[in-house]
């Protein structure tokens, strides 16, 4: 079905195309409004702009639903890795066991960071941030692999984003040991993905650590849920530096930047500080509850709420149970799990939080599956960061393949001052 939509503006009508997906989602494509009509769309935080057309990740925020290149995140979760799902989601199909294994090893391959690398770390402070540490050693790592700069043909794309995903994981690791004090654990060819992220997190010399199935389990899944989820503020960021036809590591680096936020990756972290600081206070949850709904300060209820999602994000029913297995497994016994338990439990049934359709999200049960695998919690956004470099890298390649793709540049409407002329110092 074709639409139009017509706009009456100073009594002209002008009619636009309506772009539909193949979900049936309804755009009017107003790519020719400011030409036609000396008007722009004015939409604060972009909630009713779309920034593009995509072909990656698929979500339906009243239904909950979330697919990676048409699959239902609840089957990646089931039956996925994550670097069969990272192939998914930015070449578009499952590989075959050929391409799986090829790419595997390719991750393999290039698992080390440049010896001359490690020495940059010795710049940071002990306790600088690992999201800083992350986002400076993606850049710095661009300076190492000069031929992926330009990206010219098919096989050079395969090759930077096995080097980006595979790096990340080494510098995330190294971060950590850097602000602990420790030496760098080199990564082990013989483990997988997610056993060499852990055994580089927390192996220390003559006492190596060995993963446990669930702790990798866990992991693997933690990746997977993170690693893609449409045109949020850290891929569009990605997108706006890729427009400039700026380079896949440092688009990617800007991406780390934009997730560091509590209001988005880091709040992550934000979640366990909440919890935390339910226990400590001695405040039951209702009263926290209250206080959030007293709007006295700008706190939030945080893992709660998405700009998307109005009904529930399925990842958070996902890490809901992973949580409960995970801790019943480990027979770990984190009681922050019960104040999670209990707040969902309260905001769920709590008027304010109903009407404004404000469920947990993707953050609220993730803190507690990465405490219990022994990740620290300033790590977590990093963890975050690790997870969503497939979709990082398939956005920045979708926008890159594009032949018509233009540089992104939205307008403003300027409230500042009227035109004044410059006044000479001395008469100021
Ligand atoms: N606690 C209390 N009130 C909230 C919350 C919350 N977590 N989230 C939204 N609201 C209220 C908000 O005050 C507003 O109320 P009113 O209409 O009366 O002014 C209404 O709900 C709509 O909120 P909004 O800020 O306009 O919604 P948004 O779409 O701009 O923000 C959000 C989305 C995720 C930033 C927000 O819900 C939030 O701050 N949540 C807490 C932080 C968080 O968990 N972030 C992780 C998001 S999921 C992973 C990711 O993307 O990184």
């Amino acid at each position: 079905m074709s639409h139009t939509c017509r706009i009456e503006l100073d009594g002209k009508s002008h009619d636009f195309p309506v772009v539909e997906g193949v979900e049936n989602e309804l755009a009017i494509d107003i790519s020719v409004l400011r030409d036609r009509t000396g008007y722009i769309t004015l939409d604060d935080g972009y909630g009713n702009t779309g920034s593009c057309t995509s072909a990656i990740t698929y979500i339906d925020g009243d239904k909950g639903i979330l697919r990676y290149r048409g699959i239902p995140i609840e089957q990646l979760a089931a039956h996925s890795s994550f670097v069969e799902t990272a192939w998914l989601v930015i070449w578009g199909r499952l590989p075959t066991q050929d391409e799986l294994s090829q790419f595997s090893s390719m991750l393999t391959r290039n698992e080390m960071m440049h010896e001359s690398l490690r020495s940059h770390f010795q710049g940071f402070p002990p306790n600088a941030h690992p999201m800083a540490i992350l986002s400076a050693m993606i850049n710095a790592m661009s300076c190492y692999e000069p031929e992926m700069m330009e990206i010219e043909d098919e096989s050079t794309m395969v090759r930077a984003a096995a080097r980006l995903i595979s790096k990340v994981r080494t510098v995330a690791a190294a971060s950590y040991k850097m602000s602990i004090g420790q030496p760098m654990a080199y990564p082990h060819p013989e483990y997988h993905y997610c056993e060499n992220f852990l055994h580089m997190m927390f192996s220390i010399p003559y006492r190596e650590y060995i993963p446990t199935p669930e702790v990798t389990r866990a992991l693997n899944l933690f990746l997977i849920l993170h690693a893609d989820h449409e045109q949020n503020c850290s891929t569009s960021t990605v997108r706006m530096v890729a427009s400039s036809r700026a380079n896949m590591f440092a688009s990617c680096a800007a991406g780390v930047c934009a997730l560091w936020g509590p209001l988005h990756g880091g709040a992550n972290v934000a979640v366990i500080e909440m919890l935390d600081f339910i226990r400590n206070s001695g405040m039951n949850v209702a009263e926290y509850v209250s206080r959030v709904k007293a709007r006295d300060s700008r706190l939030r209820l945080m893992g709660f709420g998405h700009r998307v999602y109005k009904n529930f994000d399925p990842r958070s029913k996902i890490l809901k149970a992973a949580a409960d297995e995970m801790l019943e497994t480990l027979h770990v016994n984190d009681p922050l799990l019960d104040i999670a338990r209990e707040l969902e439990e309260v905001a769920l049934k709590d008027s304010y939080f109903v009407e404004r359709k404000l469920y947990p999200n993707v953050d609220f049960y993730s803190g507690i599956i990465l405490r219990a695998m022994g990740i620290p919690l300033n790590m977590f956004t990093v963890m975050f960061a690790m997870g969503r470099m497939p979709g990082w890298i398939a956005n920045w390649k979708e926008i890159h393949d594009d032949p018509k793709g233009r540089i992104y540049r939205p307008r403003q409407i300027y409230t500042g001052s009227p035109l004044q002329d410059y006044t000479p110092i001395e008469k100021r």
